[in-house]
């Protein structure tokens, strides 16, 4: 079975987030299955991945949007080092940019993405057995092999679209149908909700089948699901979920390079110590003291402006009993603020930014990690974290609510109900009470560091998908 995986994230290439890591693994692990052949399309961006490394040219042809007309080169990468093919889409002046997403021209960019993808395939009479689409970026995909003459040769191929993140659909204005390669009025309705082009209402109403990214948030999209929930009420019968996994080869703290320390399960203990006291005495903190962090994007979603009055009130209320370390960045006035306390605050440190390398060492040194996540659809930071003996606070929501439960039902991590920074210090109150008894940390260290979060068992369920 031949799966061709259209995102435009993909971990090592390019990551803003969680995205990019399931899309660099889940086809590496499908990889591993007898009879499976599943490879990445994404765009050519100016990331150093790609001069790192060599491509040979397959596809060099011209698509046209609104009486534009766009080279396309597509790319694919040599080395084979990622456990899948990868070809990368070149469309001088759209995609090769620094970053995925900010720019002015977002949905002309990923339009010409996806139509330069089924040009590509059409050309060369490439005919996988699944197209999977990944969020809204790609959600044009199955209306445009069903439905545009151009890509008839495409008609019937089997797609699926994962749903990430259903915050983000992508609207756009009527207007933006000039862009399109083909557009047949008799079809609006495949593509309209609520009087907009909405790729990800198009993605569920097209495609043969859909997912989110945990039955947990699945469950809430049937609920609350910014304005569709009546649509996937309506298409429930394609509806699925499916947990994530994550990269054990990448997430091992046994062979981890970005750490100064590794550990297994045997010498977590110790391990986990010596990574601590060197993040510590980097950044000014007390290593007899808990460690409590957070690693993410500062935005609504995340909880992250619950961060600063965490920050402040754990510390006071605890005259000091504990560290906080934040990775992030996103909106400003939240790093503003942050900013402001860590100058206040002993305790408190922030690194304002996107470093790979610090996440890994910042799972591997706290002893817990804060989710207050407002929505979380799966959530990568709480399965990387257990895996580093690290103890997850969590918000019961989304894919948290799957991943982990709470010592008090027998789990080894903590659950907290409310979206609140008062929630959110409670559950930090209750922590607190477990790092001091005897015996109890060890013991949630080691059973964390026992779940079994790897990909195969997800993999499995998406080759189910495909073959149903
Ligand atoms: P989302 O995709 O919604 O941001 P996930 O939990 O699925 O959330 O994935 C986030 C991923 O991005 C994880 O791999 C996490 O370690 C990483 N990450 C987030 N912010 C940073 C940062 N500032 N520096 C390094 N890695 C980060
Ligand atoms: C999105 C979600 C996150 C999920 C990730 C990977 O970014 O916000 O919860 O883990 O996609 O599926």
């Amino acid at each position: 079975m031949r799966i061709f995986n259209l995102s435009i994230e993909c971990y090592p290439v390019a990551k803003v987030g969680g995205l990019a890591d399931v899309v660099g693994a889940l086809p590496k692990y499908l990889n591993k299955i007898d009879g499976v052949e599943a490879s990445v399309i994404m765009p050519w961006y100016n990331k150093p991945f790609v001069h790192d490394h060599s491509f040979e040219l397959v596809f060099d042809g011209w698509i046209h949007q609104h009486r534009q007309s766009f080279q396309v080169q597509v790319m694919k990468e040599r080395s084979k080092v990622l456990g899948f093919d990868l070809y990368l889409v070149k469309i001088p002046g759209l995609l090769d940019r620094d970053n995925p997403y900010g720019y002015w021209d977002e949905s002309q960019q990923f339009l010409a993405f996806q139509h330069g993808v089924l040009h590509w395939l059409t050309a060369m009479e490439i005919r996988p057995d699944v197209l999977h689409c990944h969020d809204y970026h790609t959600g044009l995909v199955p209306f445009m092999v069903e439905n545009c003459p151009e890509f008839s040769f495409l008609k019937g191929v089997k797609t699926i679209g994962t749903i990430h993140n259903g915050e983000y659909q992508g609207q756009m204005s009527w207007e933006m149908i000039n862009y399109f390669p083909w557009f047949d009025g008799a079809k609006w309705g495949l593509l309209d909700w609520d009087g907009y082009i909405n790729p990800l209402a198009a993605m569920i109403k097209c495609c043969h089948s859909f997912n989110a990214v945990s039955g947990g948030y699945m469950d809430e999209l049937f609920e609350n699901f910014r304005g569709l929930e009546t649509l996937v009420r309506q298409e429930y019968a394609k509806a699925n979920g499916i947990i994530n996994g994550i990269d054990t080869e990448i997430w091992d703290p046994e062979v981890d390079p970005f750490l100064a320390f590794n550990y297994g399960k045997k010498d977590a203990d110790s391990g986990k110590w010596k990574n601590k006291k060197e993040i510590c005495e980097e950044y000014g903190l007390n290593p007899n003291l808990p460690l409590f962090s957070f690693i993410g994007r500062f935005a609504g979603e995340k909880g992250a402006d619950f961060l600063p009055e965490i920050v402040w009130k754990s510390i006071r209320e605890t005259y000091g009993a504990l560290n906080i370390i934040i990775l992030g960045s996103g909106d400003k006035n939240i790093e503003n603020q942050l900013s402001e306390l860590s100058h206040s605050f002993s305790n408190f440190a922030l690194d304002l930014g996107y470093k790979e390398y610090l996440s890994h060492k910042i799972y591997a040194s706290s002893d817990f990690l804060l989710m207050p996540s407002r929505v979380e659809p799966c959530g990568l930071n709480q399965m990387y974290a257990m895996r580093y003996g690290t103890v997850p606070i969590v918000r019961y929501t989304g894919g948290l609510r799957d991943t982990v439960e709470d010592i008090s039902t027998g789990g080894s991590g903590l659950n907290f109900g409310e979206a609140s920074a008062n929630a959110a210090v409670h559950a930090i109150h209750r922590a607190l009470h477990i790092f001091h008894k005897e015996g109890l940390m060890k013991q949630l260290v080691q059973s964390n560091m026992n779940f079994d979060f790897s990909w195969e068992k997800s993999a499995e369920k998406y080759l189910e998908l495909y073959e149903k």
